[in-house]
């Protein structure tokens, strides 16, 4: 019995070994897993417009125009200032990967 539970243990171990998941699995970059926590993903009813579906570049422009002030936000204006533009690149690119 405990010989089996140990072969199963062993087999769990193997499905999660790193790389096995390489292509599927994509951490996102720095900040971008505290958007999640008010943009839902498509299908979750929200009143936050949901971020997945947006190109790059559609998200970099209106992450700018937020910390200007030129897009009038509620709270999107202070988090939009916390982050640098590398950082906008990488969260907008990761999110424009994401389907
Ligand atoms: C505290 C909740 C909250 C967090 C965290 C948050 N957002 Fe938002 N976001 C909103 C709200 C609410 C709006 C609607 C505009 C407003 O009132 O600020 C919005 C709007 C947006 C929009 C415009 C969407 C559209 O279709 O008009 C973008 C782009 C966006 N957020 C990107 C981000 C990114 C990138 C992050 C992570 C760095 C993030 N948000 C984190 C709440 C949040």
């Amino acid at each position: 019995m405990a010989g089996r539970a140990l072969f199963v243990g062993l087999m769990l171990l193997a499905s999660v070994t790193p790389g096995a998941h390489a292509a599927t699995l994509e951490l996102p970059p720095a900040g971008a897993s505290s958007c999640g926590g008010c943009h839902a993903p498509p299908g979750v009813d929200t009143a936050v417009p949901t971020l997945h579906g947006k190109t790059a570049a559609e998200i970099v422009a209106q992450m700018q125009s937020f910390r200007s002030g030129a897009q009038p936000s509620t709270v999107m204006d202070r988090i939009a200032k916390g982050f640098t533009d590398p950082e906008i690149e990488a969260i907008a690119a990761w999110y424009a990967r994401q389907k």
